[in-house]
């Protein structure tokens, strides 16, 4: 017996990175898991379907085919994301609308279609992927902590408005983690090794946090066993935001 065993959930952006991490976690523990992604190719024991989080009626038909593939849903991992850098000189307001339209409406979006089903389900909860970049100042994270922020408060608005539906809603807070969407970033970066570096420095643990403990704490948040714990925002992120040490 698991604590997953029967539970359904569906995660969004589950084709990379913390997503897969959390998917394939999840399926390991006994839930029956549909990845909603850009990107629908998933191995099995994971099904994927194609959403599109910025799109309203994309999301619409996404959960509603992941509720009839899954015969309802208990869980919903609010996860797909991008990112943005720079100060606020550096994106117009464009970029500023898309962003937040993925990382924050799209939330909205997922949550809002899966609602009817989560209101049916005895163990129904909701994990969002926040960020460091809510709680820290870093810069050239101008944009992007920004929409961090407003996961943060939307987390605990929603824990508010659904706590006497039965739903919880708690979000985790991950510290650089090791992901493609990183690698992608030293790609770009003029010393990668030396960016790569700073990174692992900013960490008081020394190393960025991995994929599979970002998917442990969202899986903690998700199980029926912290039944108790809604409105909470788990930090993963090696002490960054709490720890002030000496240099050795
Ligand atoms: N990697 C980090 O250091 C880090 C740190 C803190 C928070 N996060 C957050 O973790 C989440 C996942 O990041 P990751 O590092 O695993 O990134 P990733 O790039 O590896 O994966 C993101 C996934 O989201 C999907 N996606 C993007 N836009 C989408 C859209 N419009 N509709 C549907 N799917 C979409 C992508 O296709 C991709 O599969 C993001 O919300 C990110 O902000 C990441």
């Amino acid at each position: 017996m698991s604590d997953f065993d029967g539970i359904r959930a569906i995660v969004t952006g589950g084709a990379s990175g913390i997503g897969l991490a959390t998917a394939s976690l999840l399926a390991s523990r006994g839930a029956t898991v549909v990845c909603l992604d850009l990107n629908s190719e998933v191995a099995a024991p994971l099904t994927g379907i194609r959403a599109d989080v910025t799109d309203d009626a994309s999301v619409r038909a996404a959960v509603s085919a992941a509720a009839a593939t899954l015969g309802g849903i208990d869980v919903v991992v609010n996860n797909a994301g991008i990112g943005a850098q720079g100060t606020i000189e550096d994106n117009d307001d464009a970029e500023w609308a898309r962003v937040f339209d993925v990382n924050v409406q799209g939330m909205v979006r997922v949550t809002r279609a899966a609602l009817p089903y989560l209101r049916e389900s005895s163990h129904a909860a909701v994990v969002n992927t926040c960020s460091i970049a809510a709680t820290a100042g870093l810069p050239q994270r101008a944009l992007y902590s920004a929409t961090k922020g407003a996961v943060l408060s939307l987390t605990l608005a929603m824990a508010a408005d659904h706590l006497r539906e039965g739903i919880r809603v708690n979000c985790v807070n991950p510290g650089t983690a090791d992901t493609p969407w990183i690698g992608r970033l030293l790609a770009g970066a003029a010393d990668p090794v030396a960016e790569r570096a700073a990174l692992e420095a900013r960490q008081p643990s020394g190393r960025l946090v991995t994929a599979d403990e970002v998917a442990g704490a969202i899986a903690y948040l998700a199980s029926p066993f912290s039944a108790g714990t809604t409105g909470t925002a788990l930090a993963v992120d090696g002490g960054m935001q709490g720890l002030r040490l000496r240099k050795e």
